[in-house]
Formats: C-alpha cells, structure tokens, sequence
C-alpha cells in the first residue's frame, strides 16, 4: 500500500459538467496513482437498456437483431424531437473519468474501456456538426503536441458505422500519472452513437495494445506505456453502483475490497481480459451450475451483463413475469419483480455476487412499470461480457505483469 501522500486524487464531484472542473494535477512519474470518476448524468434519460445492449454488440461486431434495430431506432428517432436531455436520471450506463491532454492541460471526460485499445478523443479536427456538447482537444494548443505523419485510425462497428481520424504525440495524465509521447487519435469522423453521447469526450481504451487500430505502425495504450514508471504493472477498477467509481494504477488498495482477494488467468490471446469462471448460480443458495462455458472478458465500457443464451434463460425463468419483450430487443420484466442475485464462481472457494437489484436495470421508459433487465444474452459475439452491471459488484485487479484478474467482494452500500 502506498503513503497516502504518493497518491494524487482527481476527484470531481457526480453531476459535474465535462471539462467544467479541472482535476489537481501534481507532480508526475509517481509509482502510483488514484483517481475518481465522474458518472454521465447527462446521459439521455431512459429507454437505454436497449441501446446499452445494441451499443455492446456493435462493439463487437454483431449485426443487430431486427427487433433490437427497430428498439433503438424508435427510441433514436423520440431523442431527436425532443424528449432528450431533459433532467438526468441516475442509471449506470456509462462511466467517465477526467483526463489531462496536452500541455497546458487540456481536459476531457474520457470512457475507460477495458475492451478496446484507442485512445480516441473529439478534437478540433472533428467536423462541427458530429460534436454536440462534447469538449474537444486541439493539438494546436498544445506546445508538446506532435503529429504522428502517416497514422491513421478507425474503428469499425457491426452495423456499419465508424469513427476514424489522424494522431497525435503527446503528454496525457491520469490522476498523477503522466505518459509523454501518448499517441492520441484525434477524430475526424465520429459515428452518431457516439455524437448523441454529449458527455462524453471519447474513449482511452485498457485492453492489449494488440487491439489498437493505428495504421501503419500499431500504438501502445496509456496503460502500456505508463506501465514502466508504476511500482507494479497492475490496474484496479472499483465502479460503483449510483457513485463515482474509482481507477487506481500501479497497486492494490487493500482497503477497498473484504474477504480474499481470488486471482483467475487471463487469456490474452484476443486481446481481452478473457477470464474463465468456474460457474454460475441463480439465487445466493441455487445450486451451482457449471456445465456451460461463461468464458467471456471484463468490459467496464460495456453496460450490461452479457451471457449466454442458456443462461439468460434459466435466470429469467427465476423472474415472476419475465420476459423477452421483442419491442424491447431484450428481456423485461414488471418493475416491482425481485430479482435472484447472479453468482460468478472465480475459483472453487471464491464467488462474485451480482446483487438482483444490479440487475433491475432501469425502465423501459420515463415512469414506466416495466424494467429492463441488466442480463441480457451474449448472442453471436463469442463470449460473455461481464460489463458494469457485473464489475460493480466487485473490487477487480487487471493485472498485466502476471496476466490474472483479480476479484473480491466489497462493501455494496
Ligand atoms: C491547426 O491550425 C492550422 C492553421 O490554422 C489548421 O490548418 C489546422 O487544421 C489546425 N489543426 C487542428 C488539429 O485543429
Ligand atoms: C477465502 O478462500 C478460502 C480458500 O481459498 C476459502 O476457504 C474461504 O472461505 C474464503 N473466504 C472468503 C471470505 O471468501
Ligand atoms: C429458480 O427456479 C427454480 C425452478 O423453478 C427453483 O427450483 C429455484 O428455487 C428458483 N431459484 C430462485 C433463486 O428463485
């Protein structure tokens, strides 16, 4: 554990407008470094749940199911007469973290991605009519700024649609943490998902840097180039459940977590923190299943809580009045439903228990009785995506000098 005094804490308060508060920076290059979220209140209100879920398989590359397509399309087109960004409610769907670029600093409320390897940013280069409230980095404002000549980047998504652009070198800091040549792709086209996002100034991905999409020459993540300068090559994430989460990188706070902390091996062969539980359990005391495989990776960018179609159904069978609502492209239920927990087997000891109240995710719309579930099935994409609904319900280690994830309960309340 470090001396409290080596940590440098960025702490913005839940609420606060992207850019709208710099985070203290102090002196960089320390062994370790702590920092807290904010969350996207400004997320658009309700009827998400399908578009968190659309949102993860795009990211992987799924074509939408005709149903979940015409979900999110009703729910596209209601946004843009109007009934956007009226007052925020408070749902977990994103999680956002403030990021210093450039120098002097430059801040931007970025999505740590556990599943994807960009640093990607809206900036300057990024054509006024994709940008709606997001703050932009401009490399010409920035003295350390250096144009990567020739690199270009793009992520492609399952539907079709893309984000690409040009990059840049330069200093970026996390917290107290600084790298000085970070490569930072700059956006010259961003698909609307991401321009409906207002809050969010783009992504700074933690996957492999195997996973990076800058052509010709591959580039690190921050966490692979900050990783040299930290005590140990690990990073931790705590979200939080209608809270600021918190990142730490380069140790494991003791403090954070109850119980054993279990470690599990990652396999890194697709670029993922690809761990392999042991099982599942409907219910604190349902019996323990493990005759499906739940291989899937961390993905603290994606919302939901991912799994097999086998699973989701066994789960939801535990649901009074449950169901797969095709209007909704995913499974719902009556608001008032008590949900069974959702137990992950790490090793053969050690569990993670998914509190059923994590996963009465949010209604279907503004008052509505019904709910729609935060498990919802993994089709198609390969493997599970045990994302926020399933992160926050646990203190977890990314550990890259050993390759393991680590797991341990918390306190939840
Ligand atoms: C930087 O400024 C130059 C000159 O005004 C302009 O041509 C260029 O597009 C700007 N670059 C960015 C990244 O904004
Ligand atoms: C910790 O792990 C040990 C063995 O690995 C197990 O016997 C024990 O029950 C676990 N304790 C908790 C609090 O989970
Ligand atoms: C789930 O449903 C099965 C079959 O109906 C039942 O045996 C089991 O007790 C239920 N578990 C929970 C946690 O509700």
């Amino acid at each position: 554990m470090p001396a409290l005094s080596d940590l440098l804490v960025a702490t913005l308060a839940a609420g606060g407008l992207a850019g709208a508060i710099p985070p203290r920076i102090g002196t960089t290059n320390t062994g370790t470094t702590s920092l807290t979220q904010v969350r996207n209140t400004n997320f658009v209100r309700n009827q998400h749940g399908p578009i968190a879920l659309a949102k993860a398989y795009r990211k992987y590359g799924v074509p939408l199911p005709a149903d979940l397509k015409s979900a999110v399309t009703r729910i596209v087109q209601k946004r843009s007469t109007g009934s956007a960004k009226t007052t925020p409610e408070e749902y977990d769907n994103e999680y956002l973290t403030p990021v210093s670029i450039g120098s002097p600093a430059q801040t931007l409320n970025l999505d740590f991605d556990t599943g994807s390897s960009d640093l990607w940013v809206f900036s300057s280069e990024t054509p006024r009519s994709e940008v709606s409230d997001q703050a932009v980095y401009n490399p010409n404002k920035s003295t350390t700024s250096k144009k990567l000549n020739g690199a270009s980047w793009e992520i492609s998504y399952g539907d079709g649609s893309k984000s690409s652009g040009d990059v840049y070198l330069d200093r970026v800091t996390v917290g107290g943490l600084s790298v000085k040549y970070q490569a930072v792709e700059s956006a010259q086209q961003v698909s609307k998902e991401f321009t409906a996002d207002s809050n969010n100034d783009g992504l700074l991905g933690l996957a492999f840097s195997v996973l990076n999409t800058v052509q010709p020459t591959q580039q690190n993540t921050f966490f692979d180039n900050a990783k040299a300068s930290l005590d140990t090559p690990v990073f931790t994430a705590d979200l939080k459940a209608g809270a600021p989460g918190t990142y730490n990188f380069g140790y494991i706070d003791d403090s954070a977590y109850t119980g054993n902390l279990t470690f599990t091996p990652v396999d890194v062969s697709q670029g993922f923190w690809m761990f392999t539980p042991t099982g599942y359990a409907i219910g604190s005391t349902g019996a323990f299943k493990s005759t499906t495989s739940l291989s899937g990776i961390a993905d603290t960018g994606t919302t939901l809580l991912l799994l097999p179609k086998s699973v989701v159904t066994a789960y939801y069978k535990n649901v009074s009045g449950a169901k797969y609502d095709s209007s909704q492209g995913g499974y719902v239920f009556n608001c008032n439903a008590k949900l069974p927990d959702f137990v992950i087997g790490i090793d053969d000891s050690n569990t993670i228990t998914v509190p059923g109240s994590y996963i009465n995710f949010e209604p279907t719309e503004p008052a509505s009785r019904t709910c729609f579930g935060g498990i919802q099935s993994d089709a198609g994409i390969g493997f599970a995506i045990y994302g926020d609904v399933a992160l926050k319900a646990a203190f977890v280690v990314f550990d890259a000098g050993n390759e393991q994830l680590g797991w341990a309960a918390k306190d939840l309340s």
